[in-house]
């Protein structure tokens, strides 16, 4: 290992302020004396200074990776070597589903295996950095990167944050399969108003520490190395310039040690904010507000010596920034290895291998959502007559956003993954006045059709929000139509985010919600719906029934006038929709039925030293084995301020053979209850507190309990 205090002090202060510089990897390789009319002459950066940079911005696989560190460290004085990072989020090249769906197996575990296999592929690929895991809490489907993170809950950001850094990090970072973590975006990207991307964000400290943060702070207590700012404001101040959030709010509260990092543009962006004047405004503001690494942007590069020769920002800033990397540097052992794991033999044994295609089937199966499963539709029997409909039926677009080193004609189709159960009919189109006589005949011959439709992988992910995130109209009329044969219906969802539904729920039998699985995506679904694989996922974002009601959270807040049921009261209601959302969150149905017995609790009064123990027990009464995923919720009956009329306090997904029955336990202890009070302090209250537990966050068995301190 270096001693990097010895390095930094080799340093010139051009050399230090390029440890903070990250590029994109063309400038290392193309002939810059050409590349100055180009991008470099909009950076208006000289060649010394690209060869100064610290880091790189994405890359093209190892061969990239060797050809840009020899380009770097044969030009570099210094010979500090390049930190690869790019955007691994969801699986490298073998693509597991989008964090959402993840999530919706509400098993940590598998997050963690997924980004373990990811991990593997990328470092073999010569990436050192992953940006990820992406925790912003959303309430809002409205906005597209709601696939990126894990839903509307703060427990379940946590774990699942956690397990992903867990799983990307490994046990050490000089480990060959490990990739250092950068958790974004900091701070409430998810907050965007409107759920309109890289909008303003205007929400209370109260909701910051109570909330939002939680998911950040799964991946900094799992040791994530690195944080990145995020577009938006927090108080008006963009979170890349923003000392409260930076230094306060991540670096004591947080207790954050690692890198930070911009995002892409992020600090240059503060100009347009209008919060910075110029660039030398911008790089004063953001080192004093405590960023470290400026991704592609060059503030740094082009006004931080002046700044420092000038008096203006202490050489101390700039010193604590490069330690930092350079620490970074030393922990991923570049310094002895500048090529780390990369190596192009390892990354092709690796690739959609048969343990990492497994793994991402295991994640897969795990992920998909029953929402609707009337009159026993599914499982479907093997040899019935499908008709397979639908835009999504045969293609290889099902990787989802963010996954852009993943190969769409490798990825099977469903129509080939569901050929060998009995496929009758098939076709993409979603009209049915544009099917033949013929084809009209043949389908109507159908057992069952199932209809495999959603949204395009672009129509989520960065830059693309939509306003109306309901199925298009034209879906809903071919649903309709499709209706009118009186076959049943099995709706296969492919999207990026909770749709509202209200418009086809009636009119099909059963509703799977897969968002985006992945490369296994096919396979997945096939087993689900002809049985093999019992559905065990559960939703971690309420699915509207309408556009209006968003935001709309099920840890939402009681208010002084809670709906009381009648429509002419003067409560908290609309007159032209429920209150309650279509699907709740929590809410997944199983093929088997679980039946929850009464809930007990270790003593109806509990204190720090004496926790409470829940238990109950839990019976799969139906005909398969299977998952369930016990939650258990708090509610809060009296506190300083106004706290969620429930919340999710632990949960604990329990395999059941079919008519057994499994005795489920959780631990209450004072450190669940505690949230940041009006005065800042994270602390817990005495009180009455509602213990409820069940299958989703309305299928609850209550019990009333209260808390006090230890007496002396
Ligand atoms: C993008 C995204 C961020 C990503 C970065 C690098 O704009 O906001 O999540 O990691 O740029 O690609």
């Amino acid at each position: 290992m270096a001693n990097i205090k010895k390095v930094l002090a080799s340093l010139t202060i051009d050399e230090k302020i390029g440890q903070l510089a990250q590029l994109p990897p063309f400038f290392f390789i193309k002939d810059l004396k050409k590349e100055v009319s180009g991008p470099l002459a909009k950076l208006s950066i000289t060649e010394e200074q690209v060869f100064s940079a610290g880091s790189v911005l994405g890359i093209g696989g190892p061969e990239e990776m060797k050809q840009v560190q020899d380009a770097y460290l044969a030009k570099s004085t210094h010979k500090i070597p390049l930190m690869f990072m790019a955007d691994v989020i969801h699986g490298y090249k073998t693509i597991f589903p989008v964090p959402l769906a993840i999530a919706s197996s509400w098993n940590p575990s598998l997050a963690k295996l997924a980004s373990k296999v990811a991990a593997a592929e990328a470092s073999s690929s010569g990436i050192h950095v992953t940006y990820a895991p992406m925790a912003d809490l959303s309430r809002d489907p409205r906005w597209g990167r709601v696939m990126e993170g894990y839903g509307e809950d703060g427990l379940l950001a946590y774990r699942m944050a956690f397990a992903m850094t867990e799983g990307f990090q490994g046990e050490s970072l000089l480990a060959e399969d490990s990739i250092a973590a950068c958790v974004k975006h900091f701070a409430a990207y998810g907050a965007v108003e409107a759920g309109r991307e890289y909008n303003t964000v205007d929400i209370s400290r109260y909701a910051l520490f109570n909330y939002f943060l939680k998911g950040y702070q799964g991946a900094i207590d799992a040791g994530a190395r690195l944080v990145m700012t995020s577009f938006n404001t927090f108080e008006g101040k963009p979170a890349t310039t923003n000392e409260y959030l930076l230094r306060h709010v991540l670096r004591e509260f947080l207790n954050f040690k690692g890198v930070v990092i911009s995002d892409y543009d992020s600090a240059l962006e503060t100009i347009e904010h209008r919060t910075s004047l110029d660039q030398r405004d911008v790089a004063n503001q953001a080192i004093k507000a405590g960023l470290d690494i400026e991704m592609a942007s060059t503030t740094y590069l082009k006004h931080l010596k002046q700044l420092i020769q000038d008096k203006v920002v202490p050489l101390k800033l700039l010193d604590e920034a490069v330690l930092r990397v350079l620490e970074l540097k030393n922990d991923l052992g570049l310094f002895e290895n500048p090529y780390k794991s990369m190596s192009v033999e390892k990354e092709k044994s690796l690739v959609y291998s048969h343990a990492h295609m497994d793994a991402a089937l295991k994640v897969s199966l795990e992920s998909i959502v029953l929402l609707k499963n009337a009159n026993q539709t599914l499982p479907l029997k093997k040899g019935v007559k499908i008709a397979l409909l639908g835009s999504h039926h045969n293609t290889g677009q099902l990787l989802g956003p963010w996954s852009w080193h993943g190969d769409r004609t490798l990825t099977q189709t469903i129509q080939s993954a569901m050929t060998p159960y009995g496929v009758y009919f098939s076709s993409a189109v979603e009209d049915l006045e544009q099917y033949s006589k013929e084809d009209l005949r043949r389908l109507k011959k159908a057992d069952v059709i199932v209809l495999c439709t959603g949204e395009l992988e672009s129509m989520s992910g960065e830059a693309h929000s939509r306003a109306n995130p309901v199925m298009f109209k034209h879906q809903t009329e071919f649903i309709k139509q499709l209706k009118a044969f009186g076959i049943p219906i099995v709706l296969v969802l492919v999207n990026g985010r909770p749709i509202v539904l209200t418009e086809v729920v009636s009119h099909v039998d059963a509703i799977v919600e897969t968002y985006f699985l992945g490369t296994q995506s096919a396979l997945a679904i096939t087993k689900t719906l002809f049985g093999e694989n019992n559905p065990s996922g559960k939703l971690t974002m309420s699915f509207p029934r309408s556009v209006g009601q968003i935001p709309l959270y099920y840890n939402h807040l009681n208010t002084g006038r809670p709906f009381n049921g009648d429509k002419k009261s003067y409560t908290s209601f609309y007159l032209d929709e429920d209150n309650e959302p279509l699907f709740p969150f929590g809410f997944g149905l199983s093929y088997t039925q679980f039946q929850y017995g009464t809930i007990n609790v270790s003593s109806s009064l509990f204190t720090p030293k004496k926790p409470l123990v829940i238990s109950l027990l839990v019976k799969n009464a139906g005909l398969l084995d299977g998952f369930e995923t016990v939650q258990l919720y708090v509610s809060d009956l009296k506190s300083e301020v106004a706290l969620p009329v429930r919340e999710l306090k632990d949960f604990k997904k329990v395999w059941i053979k079919k008519g057994k029955v499994e005795k489920v336990e959780f631990t209450l202890t004072v450190d669940q209850l505690k949230y940041v009070h009006s005065n800042g302090d994270l602390t817990w209250d005495e009180g009455e507190f509602v213990i409820a537990v069940g299958s989703s966050s309305v299928h609850l068995k209550s019990v009333t309990v209260a808390l006090k301190k230890d007496s002396k």
